[in-house]
């Protein structure tokens, strides 16, 4: 009898090696490796029997159907979904612990007239219950199955036929046909595998949550990317009330369109207009605050970005930003010192970000900019002021993308004047806004016009 033959698959990038290794090549990770036994079946055939395969087909003759996408009851997910939920798409929810998933998947499950089969690997049906309640309870439709073996759950939808399949959370399943632990990248590949099979069968849409490592990728597998049609990532800070639901793939949808609820008492309420909440409202005479105009997604939102520069107790300054990136603040710094003589070598830099949000978009460098000068000298930027501009390594104040959308939300929430890129101003057209716009070409200009 043949010896049953093992391999071993590094459980973050999902290469395997015929022996054990301490550290991945191909991704670098240390202690990833785990034994997986091949199965020792026979080979299938590969002639293939007629009628069993595929023919092409020419594209005007392939009839198009109009799909009904699945209305979820919840304008922020359907705007990132593109629009409702397409029928035989597998969806992926990833986010870090405790930031709010499943209470998402909960609250589509109960708001909608469909019938839902919710499956839960990790709370019982008690704990489920006590969280419907929580969330103002459903139209009893949807039904819960505390249930971690896939052969158990695809009989089970079999049987029930649901509109709609929830899973929380993939790392929980396991199936037989694979002798490794659950979470294993081959148990969570195979396993959404299954579901995407199901899925495509039946025409039943299914929203696998998932977990994220600490690098925040989703936990184990790429190749669970690959597998399903829309990846969506639900982030924000745990101690914060803002969370934000963006897509970094959709095969149905852009991915530019990005979600805000905020996390309440009773479950996740959408928020349709997040600057009204993200800026101060009372104009303060405190220093160290600028508004940056910022374009997250394609949505226009207003963000308050803080600074604080003191004398760095210790030899080396610290710099430690929130919701921003420390390598690009280093960068904003230098340039600071390099090109406007602002000597900040020897300070504390501290930078935050309003309402715990993580900020992606590089036109927020002039507000952060702006802040850090603002602090530095202690004199607050006018309230009614903001700005858009990315900064470039010479100092130069590089245009931004979407600037009517940008100067529109600023006049919509009452701005009164914005700094924006010289660059930009040709493209636009000022009497369409109540602002007063400032142009700017390098940061040395910045100051005189932030405090005259
Ligand atoms: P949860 O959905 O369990 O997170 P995940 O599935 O992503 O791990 O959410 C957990 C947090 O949300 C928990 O700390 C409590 C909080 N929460 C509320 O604030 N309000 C609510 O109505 C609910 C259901 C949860
Ligand atoms: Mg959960």
């Amino acid at each position: 009898m043949a010896k049953s033959k093992s391999v071993y698959v590094c459980q973050n990038c999902g290469a395997d090696s015929a022996k054990w290794m301490g550290r991945c090549n191909s991704c670098g990770q240390w202690n990833t490796f785990v034994e997986q036994r091949i199965p020792q079946g026979p080979v299938r055939s590969s002639t293939l029997e007629k009628g069993t395969y595929a023919v092409p087909e020419s594209l005007d003759e392939v009839q198009s159907d109009q799909v009904t996408r699945i209305d979820l009851k919840n304008g922020e997910f359907n705007r990132v979904l593109g629009g409702g939920i397409v029928p035989g798409s597998l969806i992926l929810i990833g986010g870090e612990p405790g930031i709010g998933k499943s209470t998402l998947a909960l609250q589509v499950a109960l708001n909608i007239d469909k019938n839902i089969l919710y499956v839960s690997g990790e709370e019982s049906p008690q704990q489920l219950k006590m969280r419907a309640d929580r969330l103002g309870g459903g139209n009893g439709k949807c039904q819960v199955l505390a249930e971690t073996s896939l052969q158990a759950i695809i009989t089970q939808v079999q049987q029930s036929k649901p509109q709609l399949l929830i899973v929380d959370s993939i790392q929980t399943l396991f199936s037989e046909a694979i002798e490794s632990a659950p979470g294993t990248i081959s148990q969570v590949r195979e396993c959404a595998a299954q579901l995407l099979k199901v899925a495509k069968e039946t025409h039943m849409p299914v929203i696998l949550i998932g977990h994220i490592t600490k690098d925040g990728s989703i936990a184990g597998p790429k190749v669970l990317e690959h597998i399903v049609d829309t990846v969506l990532q639900f982030e924000g800070d745990s101690h914060h009330l803002y969370r934000i639901l963006r897509s970094s793939k959709n095969r149905f949808g852009s991915t530019s369109e990005i979600g805000v609820f905020e996390m309440t008492g009773e479950g996740l309420r959408e928020i349709l207009n997040p600057s009204e909440l993200l800026i101060n409202q009372q104009p303060a005479d405190l220093s160290g605050s600028a508004i940056a105009a910022n374009v997250e997604g394609i949505r226009p939102i207003l963000i308050e970005v803080q600074a604080l520069i003191s004398t760095a107790v210790y030899g080396t300054p610290q710099r430690t930003s929130t919701g921003f990136d420390t390598r690009r603040l280093s960068m904003l710094l230098a340039v600071l010192e390099k090109r406007a003589n602002f000597k900040l070598a020897s300070k504390d830099v501290f930078i935050n970000i309003a309402g715990g949000l993580r900020v992606d978009d590089p036109a927020i460098d002039l507000a952060v900019i702006s802040a850090i000068l603002s602090s530095t000298v202690d004199i607050p930027v006018d309230p009614f002021t903001c700005f858009a501009g990315e900064v470039g390594l010479s100092g130069e104040i590089r245009p931004v993308n979407r600037i009517e959308q940008r100067l529109g939300e600023a006049d919509k929430l009452g701005m009164k004047r914005i700094l924006m890129p010289a660059f930009n101003r040709k493209r636009i057209d000022p009497a369409r806004f109540h602002l007063d716009i400032i142009e700017v070409k390098r940061v040395q200009e910045v100051p005189k016009n932030l405090f005259g």
